[in-house]
């Protein structure tokens, strides 16, 4: 049967450097949202060009086009044992879809790690951030630096600072996570599959505490 791991949590706590490792270990495909966007955008599909005009201003894209994405995303071949979902479902909306279309998919949700950070370690976060060019790759200037600046130390491309890691973005996107995004706590925990972990610890630390919480997944 296949596994679905939901990553929840706010901009910058670290969903995207866990949900990488995660999917190595465990050959679960990883799905990002934000991911598939920049895609788009640097392919400049139709998609992309609405997307961006959302993501500039920290707002999110409509569901019905982000729905259809992931959709589309998880009926691929390398979905077949599951996926960690980072930055879907962010609205109650999606998080309904997400049920129906797991329920199509003979699967559903497993389990929701929700990794929590006070807003001053996720502004220090993303000000900080890099991310490679070709794949997505993650850095941090401070907490989790390449070996040579500027440079991907996995695939040797450039890293560059995202548009949306700007200050005045980042406190949009922010608060937009808290009134669209954060009544997904209470939604899964109702559902009983919300798992707390502590982001404001180092990534090897955070990778620990998640590994433990999913041992019965993965
Ligand atoms: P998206 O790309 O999903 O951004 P996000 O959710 O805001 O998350 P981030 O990628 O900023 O942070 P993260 O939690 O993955 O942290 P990371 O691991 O990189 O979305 C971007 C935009 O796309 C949205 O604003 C919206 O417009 C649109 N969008 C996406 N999904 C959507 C959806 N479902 N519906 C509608 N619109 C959608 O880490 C951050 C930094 O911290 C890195 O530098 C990292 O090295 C460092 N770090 C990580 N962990 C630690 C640690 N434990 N200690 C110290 N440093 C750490």
């Amino acid at each position: 049967m296949a596994v679905y791991i939901v990553l929840l949590g706010p901009p910058g706590v670290g969903k995207g450097t866990q949900a990488k490792i995660l999917a190595e270990k465990t050959g679960l495909a990883h799905i990002s949202s934000g991911d598939l966007f920049r895609e788009n955008i640097k392919s400049r599909t139709e998609l992309g060009q609405l997307a961006q005009s959302y993501m500039n201003k920290g707002e999110l894209v409509p569901d019905d086009v982000t729905i259809a994405m992931i959709r589309e995303r998880l009926s691929r071949p390398d979905c077949q044992k599951g996926a960690i979902l980072d930055g879907f479902p962010r609205t109650p909306a999606q998080a309904d879809a997400l049920k129906q279309m797991l329920v199509d998919f003979g699967g559903d949700v497993d389990a929701v790690p929700y990794i929590t950070a006070e807003a001053e370690v996720l502004i220090a976060r993303l000000s900080g951030r890099w991310t490679c060019r070709a794949n997505g790759h993650v850095f941090h200037v401070r907490f989790n630096p390449p070996q040579k600046a500027g440079i991907c130390d996995l695939d040797g491309s450039e890293l560059y600072q995202r548009d949306d890691d700007k200050i005045e973005t980042v406190t949009r996107r922010i608060q937009v996570y808290m009134e669209q995004t954060a009544p997904l706590i209470s939604y899964y925990r109702q559902a009983g599959k919300l798992i707390e972990i502590n982001g404001d610890q180092p990534i090897e630390q955070v990778r620990v505490s998640l590994s433990k919480a999913l041992e019965r997944w993965i």
